[in-house]
């Protein structure tokens, strides 16, 4: 039987309808959250994602800033701006799109984020929290695939999680979040031996590798749901596929998510979900 074709679509424009009226709330108590989006040199790819974050945040009623920088910006500069948005009452989310150039330090720049505006959750003491389960903001990746779980209705309790891939932006915080929703969880890598036997074992499968098409139906359990973090430009048609052979594994799983159009519009919306809790906490 055919696997059903999650409707990201749909679940993405619940969520953001949702959360467009939590922000007329907020706003009529005289607080508008407000999301800095810092972009540094030319990647085409990266600007993209910030025109789509930037426009997400305005359709849900949020104020939005997209700053953008040279290349050759020396990383005291950009850290100086945080520290900037860091003391603005306009702004209660910074993100800072990756990759940045070669001379400048992620791990400087995530540090000079103030944590409770931090709504990528890479801060160390936001990623922190969220491994002992204190309150604060969730990764947006994870916490999307999450909500997507939670809103077809998968009984994660009790579940075999197998992720796939061990980032620390996806598959690292995914394995948490899983773990906190009473999963058994297995993380498997490049390094792991027998892959196969051991993603068959899920019932929830997460596939965030960075590799066109590489899990196929003998990867997955009949019945199992899929889904895929994937987002992979394929060379010879310039397509975009996930990590998922979505045709080949379509078959044999319950659930899958396509690619585009799932995960990735699901992260945006927990961008926004962050975002608006940040200014929820500031505003009291
Ligand atoms: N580049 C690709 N994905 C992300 C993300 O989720 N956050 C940031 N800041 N940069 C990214």
């Amino acid at each position: 039987m055919s696997a059903q074709v999650i409707n990201g679509k749909e679940i993405v424009s619940d969520y953001r309808a949702q959360i467009k009226d939590q922000v007329a709330s907020l706003q009529s108590k005289g607080v508008q959250p407000g999301l800095a989006v810092v972009i540094v040199g030319d990647d085409p790819a990266s600007h993209v994602y910030v025109r789509n974050k930037a426009k997400a945040c305005e359709e849900a009623g949020m104020y939005s800033e997209v700053h953008k920088l040279t290349e050759s910006t020396p990383e005291q500069e950009l850290i100086e701006l945080i520290e900037k948005l860091n003391g603005s009452d306009k702004i209660h989310g910074i993100l800072v799109q990756s990759p940045l150039p070669k001379h400048i330090s992620e791990e400087r720049v995530v540090e000079a984020i103030e944590p409770s505006k931090d709504v990528d959750c890479f801060h160390p003491v936001n990623v922190g929290n969220l491994m002992i389960g204190k309150e604060g903001p969730l990764p947006c990746t994870p916490a999307g695939v999450i909500e997507i779980l939670k809103k077809i209705g998968a009984d994660i309790a009790g579940k075999h999680a197998v992720v796939i891939g061990r980032s620390n932006i996806v598959g690292k915080p995914m394995a948490m979040l899983l773990l906190r929703e009473h999963a058994t969880v297995t993380v498997c890598h490049s390094r792991t031996k027998n892959m196969e036997e051991i993603t068959r074992q899920a019932d929830i499968l997460v596939a965030a590798v960075g590799k066109a098409k590489m899990i196929k139906s003998r990867h997955v359990k009949p019945g199992a749901i899929v889904i895929d973090v994937g987002i992979n430009r394929l060379e010879d048609t310039g397509k975009l596929a996930g990590d998922v052979d979505f045709d080949d594994v379509l078959d044999t799983a319950s659930y899958i998510t396509p690619v585009p159009g799932c995960v990735g519009p699901m992260t945006i919306t927990m961008l926004l979900r962050n975002t608006l809790e940040a200014a929820e906490r500031a505003a009291g």
